[in-house]
Order: structure tokens, then sequence, then C-alpha cells
């Protein structure tokens, strides 16, 4: 498993691209009815996360405050606050999923990486996240890897998934 954030620790200083993407995001999204949450998930798209040390530029061009902010980005749990593997696998476990037996998928997902929901693998290769309603029920249990969405899944077809995920990256190693 790969370390989360500690909640305490002073943030990572922002790279000169993590600099660009706040200001391309700030741009696009100041003025906006709303502006934040536009402004949030579009950073994420660029970056794959919201870095901590982003939250006093983007607090002040939108002019609140950095526990606002803060405060947005761990409410939602789509808003990560460190860099994801280079896969994310999202497994849903609201209701109709769980009754397709989503629990059992959640058990061996967790069992085959290793890590818990809101994790990264130790090799990087996956963060596994939980979400409430793909709103693909009919076709449940359902899961998205990365942004593809999959129904009826097997415990075989998330380990065919899994595979897929976790060879990637020694191909691209080679
Ligand atoms: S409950 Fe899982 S897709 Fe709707």
């Amino acid at each position: 498993m790969q370390p989360t954030a500690d909640p305490g620790a002073t943030p990572v200083p922002l790279t000169a691209a993590q600099r660009a993407a706040i200001d391309v995001a700030i741009a696009a999204c100041r003025d906006l009815p709303g502006a934040l949450l536009p402004l949030l998930h579009k950073l994420q798209e660029q970056l794959g996360y919201v870095p901590p040390a982003s939250i006093p530029p983007i607090a002040k061009a939108l002019g609140l405050s950095q526990a606002d902010v803060h405060g947005v980005i761990t409410f939602y749990h789509d808003f990560r606050t460190t860099p994801p593997g280079r896969h994310v696998v999202k497994l849903c476990r609201a209701e109709a999923c769980q009754a397709m037996g989503c629990q059992r998928l959640e058990q061996h997902v967790q069992d085959r990486l290793g890590i818990t929901f809101g994790q990264t693998s130790a090799d990087g290769a996956v963060t596994l996240e939980a979400v409430y309603c793909l709103g693909n029920c009919a076709l449940s249990p359902a899961l998205l890897v990365d942004g593809r969405l999959q129904g009826r899944v097997s415990k075989e077809r998330l380990d065919r998934v899994l595979d897929t995920c976790v060879h990637d990256g020694k191909e691209a190693q080679r």
C-alpha cells in the first residue's frame, strides 16, 4: 500500500506544471456560478488529484477561506489529495449492486490488491475507490475502470480487469 496524505503535514510544494494547471483551472472557472466545484473537477481532471498546496491560490482567486476550499475537497468523495495509481477502479457499493452481491467483489478486490478503499496498491498500478450508484443498476454489480463503465461484473471479470491494470505497467517498464 502506498502512503496516504497526513492531514497535519506541510503540503508538498507545487511544481511549475501544477501551478500552470491551477492557473488554467482558475481562468476557466472563476466566473462561473459556484466556481469552486467545477474548478476542482477541472484541476483533478488535469493532474489526477487536487494537491493540498493548491488550496491557498484557489481560495485567494475565488475570495474564499482556505477552510472553505478544504471543506469542499474533503466532503466530496470524488476528490483525491494524493496522486492516483496508473489505473483507477471504482466499485459501486450502493443498494442495487449490494443486492447483486457486490460485497463479494469488495472483499475479493481488497484481498487481491492488499489495500482497502481509498488506497493505492504498492506497485502503483491500481487506486481503489468506492462509489454509490453509477446509474447502471440494471446491469449490477457495476464498476468503472479509468472512467469506462462495466456491468454484470463477476469475480472472474474483475480478475481480468485487475490483470490488465497490473500488467500494463510491467509491459511499459520493459
Ligand atoms: S447501485 Fe450500483 S449502479 Fe446503481
